[in-house]
């Protein structure tokens, strides 16, 4: 038997930009997205490009009724998406919404009511409005606080009676590494200052706080997290260097929790401002703000690193937007992502000593190559025991985590359907229960198919953890 809680939250999780498609109908905006064909292994574009996967993705803005009816024949509880900003406010600045975004939204967050689904909303998720990030700069300016409030309060009038689950920012510590599709700062990332990286890194905490004020006058149900890209950072060897190293290189992701959980910059990461001559303009009333805190951290979690003080080791591994020194315990995917089940243990149980708050897993999940092949039914599936063996071992370690006594909301796999990828771009990158017919030179007829792992997902979800 295992202990999950009674109501613990089991589902999926997708981004807009990821799978919606549709990039440019009924009113959207163009975000950063639409020009990044390449993500970040790429140069951003001009203007969108057919060759851009994202742009059609894999249409769920006209399938979604077909695609959460699967979801719920899984057994979902709550299933992720974000809304796409540049739907509701075409260029970001704009004085009023797009009320055919608006309408969009409404209707997919009721069909998964319909089955009893609750929502889980990603407020921004590496999907900035285009306008925003050429005119201002992204993040860099302090304009974005306010254009950002508007949209918090345009979307939480309108969705505070059916969502009561929000997340201010998708993995905000990564515009440390990813300040375009992050942050949405086009000043390419040799270019950008500290000063100016850390000053985004600022607004964007502001408007976090913001959003976690307003979301709690405007909805007393709901619950606000923040969402952090977590990576436990091991010490490459014993050796106190390698330990310190470490050390701080957890620091840059902890503090972002930091500030969300605790309502203040922690000390340390004012050591490294006055090292690095950063100086944040924090503007009267800021601090006041920040001291609005998250009724939850939620987080994602792929991977485990190592960190060394030894320059000669310290090349960096394949990752998810970080990277780090490879482990050499352990394996990895066919992206180079080491796999580390215990990892999750490990962190949630960080995070539950550091912080004493509610955690919810937002994204996990095995980026893999499928092959479509016949099933005996005459239709199509495929055998993918590798993607069950993974996320199998990940909530064993969940359960260990939650028999230490860490408390655990819930458990969203990443791309429960599979979608483009973030940081390639590529269709080829699948994580999810159910295979679409889409592959990277564009063909592919959009067709869903259920893999193996679906029928899995739904018997762990049926028997609440039992059946791992
Ligand atoms: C996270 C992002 O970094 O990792 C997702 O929040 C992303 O948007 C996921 O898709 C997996 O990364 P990738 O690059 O394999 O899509």
């Amino acid at each position: 038997m295992t202990t999950f809680p009674k109501n613990f939250l089991w589902g999926g999780a997708v981004a807009a930009n990821q799978c919606e498609g549709a990039y440019n109908e009924d009113g959207k905006g163009l975000d950063i997205q639409d020009i990044m064909p390449r993500g970040i292994k790429g140069l951003p574009t001009d203007k969108p490009t057919m060759d851009n996967m994202k742009l059609i993705g894999i249409d769920l803005y006209h399938r979604y009724k077909d695609d959460i009816k699967l979801f719920a024949e899984m057994g979902f509880k709550v299933f992720r998406t974000s809304i796409a900003w540049s739907r509701i406010f075409p260029n970001g600045d704009d004085a009023e919404p797009n009320e055919q975004g608006l309408a969009f939204y409404d209707a997919l967050f009721d069909e998964c009511h319909k089955y009893g689904i609750e929502p889980l909303v990603t407020i921004s998720h590496y999907e900035t409005p285009l306008h925003l990030a050429r005119k201002y700069n992204g993040w860099v300016s302090r304009d974005l606080i306010g254009f950002y409030e508007n949209y918090v309060r345009t979307i939480f009038m309108r969705y505070g009676k059916k969502v009561k689950y929000w997340l201010t920012f998708n993995e905000i510590n990564s515009v440390l590494h990813e300040p375009l599709m992050s942050g949405g700062i086009m000043t390419p990332k040799e270019k950008l200052t500290l000063q100016d990286l850390y000053q985004a890194v600022h607004h964007e905490l502001v408007a976090s706080a913001l959003a976690t004020k307003i979301g709690h006058e405007m909805m007393p149900e709901a619950k606000i997290g923040c969402m952090v890209l977590s990576m436990p950072i091991y010490p490459l060897t014993p050796h106190p260097d390698d330990v310190i190293a470490a050390m701080k290189a957890d620091h840059m992701n902890y503090f972002f929790g930091d500030v969300h959980v605790r309502g203040q910059y922690p000390e340390y990461i004012k050591r490294y401002f006055r090292e690095n001559h950063i100086e944040l303009q924090i503007e009267d009333g800021d601090e006041e703000i920040l001291k609005h805190t998250v009724d939850f951290v939620s987080f994602s979690y792929y991977m485990s690193v190592c960190e060394t003080a030894d320059l000669e080791k310290k090349k960096k591994g394949k990752g998810n937007l970080m990277g780090g020194v490879p482990n050499p315990y352990l394996p990895s995917s066919e992206w180079g992502w080491q796999i580390d089940p215990q990892g999750i243990r490990y962190i949630l149980n960080m995070f539950w000593d550091r912080w004493q708050k509610p955690l919810f897993i937002v994204e996990n999940g095995l980026g893999a190559m499928d092959e479509l092949i016949d099933d005996e039914q005459g239709g199509k599936t495929v055998q993918d025991d590798y993607r069950i063996s993974y996320l199998n071992d990940h909530l064993v370690q969940v359960n260990e985590a939650i028999k230490d006594g860490v408390s655990v909301m819930g458990y969203t796999t990443w791309g429960c359907i599979d979608l483009v990828s973030a940081s390639s771009a590529e269709f080829k990158k699948r994580y999810g229960f159910i295979y679409v017919d889409r592959h990277d030179d564009g063909s592919g007829t959009l067709a869903r198919y259920k893999k193996k792992s679906f029928f899995w997902y739904k018997d762990i979800i049926a028997s609440n953890g039992d059946m791992l």
